[in-house]
């Protein structure tokens, strides 16, 4: 009989995509997230979304006053492409330290993306220069028309908006963010190294059965929305793969308990305190703990051109109940990604 390993030691991960939010949230969520991530792509949707260089920048000063100080986490900061960003911006950008990526919100595609794009033609210029200057767009893969299923938004957000960007801009370095279909692990397989996509810790573990049989779970509602079996079923191999395309973006998206326990929920789930063990739960289960590494810690970092972790963080087998609620910025607290389940992993500190 094989005996389960004990111990796991990987490189320090870092997080592609995650939402600390602002203010107060941030005492919650940069903690949660420095707890075992070097780096983070921080996501630029607050209200009013960071759209410069100079907002960039304060909002960056405001994460590292909530880094322990133990810890030498680095926020890697992003811009929110509007309709009036203009090259003279992207420049800017390219030519700081701190930004390192653009997130394209398709205009009310999800979350605080009311001031997001409305007409992808605005973006040419910029486009342009991001392919010239090497700053990677990160990309919310759906498509808003009323009229379009929610279960069919990131495929034809693929066949309409993100084939004729990447024939148009072939050396724009492209993220597919959050992806949730066999469609677009297919769209990623087949198109060439300067394609790459992020996978949530919520669509390798769930789909929308785990949702929505027996009893609405709000706290499974984000967005992209859970897709059927088969495509959790891809993205799962597509994680494990070894193809350096497919990386950690936990999408960690934190929103107060009431405010998702609601008539019109919202979507998010926060899964950063515990979204390493989360991950290692789920390729032990695929029987690729070895694959880990990669896809946690080496893949994203060379394709954002940037040096992979020296340091390592080591992973414990131990039998723990994930916590129904944690404390947030209100007395209603917040409810984590797989609140209740066991877990078989536990970061040593
Ligand atoms: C995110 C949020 O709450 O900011 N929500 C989500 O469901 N993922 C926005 C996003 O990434 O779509
Ligand atoms: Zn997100």
């Amino acid at each position: 009989m094989s005996q389960k390993i004990q111990e796991l030691e990987i490189l320090t991960p870092d997080d592609w995509h995650v939402h600390l939010r602002d203010g107060e949230a941030l005492s919650f969520t940069v903690p949660a997230t420095a707890r075992c991530f070097a780096r983070a792509i921080i996501m630029p949707n607050l209200v009013p979304p960071v759209v410069g260089v100079a907002q960039a920048e304060a909002y960056r000063g405001r994460i590292l006053e909530h880094v322990p100080a133990d810890s030498h986490f680095e926020p890697l900061m992003t811009l929110y492409l509007t309709d009036s960003i203009t090259p003279e911006e992207i420049n800017k950008a390219a030519a700081s330290s701190v930004v390192h990526a653009c997130k394209l919100y398709p205009a009310g595609a999800t979350t605080n993306s009311q001031s997001g794009v409305s007409d992808l033609a605005h973006l040419d210029s910029v486009f342009a220069v991001m392919e010239d200057v090497g700053l990677p767009l990160l990309i919310h893969g759906e498509i808003t028309e009323a009229e379009v299923d929610i279960f069919d938004r990131e495929k034809q957000f693929i066949e309409k908006h993100l084939i004729p960007i990447h024939k148009k801009f072939p050396k724009l370095k492209i993220v597919l963010e959050h992806i949730t279909t066999a469609d677009a692990v297919d769209f990623v397989e087949r198109t060439s190294s300067s394609v790459a996509a992020t996978i949530t810790p919520q669509h390798l573990l769930f789909n929308r059965n785990d949702m929505l049989v027996g009893g609405i779970k709000p706290h499974l509602y984000c967005l992209p929305i859970l897709k059927a079996g088969r495509h959790q079923k891809a993205l799962q191999m597509a994680a494990i793969s070894g193809n350096p395309k497919f990386f950690l973006g936990t999408d960690s998206a934190p929103h107060a308990r009431n405010t998702k326990e609601a008539p019109c929920g919202c979507a998010g789930c926060y899964s950063a305190p515990f979204a390493i063990e989360l991950y290692a739960t789920i390729f032990e289960q695929l029987g690729a703990l070895d694959r880990l590494e990669g896809f946690a810690s080496r893949f994203g970092a060379e394709f954002y051109g940037l040096p992979v972790n020296q340091s390592k963080i080591v992973l414990q087998r131990s039998e723990q109940t994930l916590a129904e609620k944690l404390p947030y910025v209100d007395e209603s607290g917040i409810v984590p990604l797989a609140a209740g389940s066991p877990l078989h992993w536990k970061l040593r500190s």
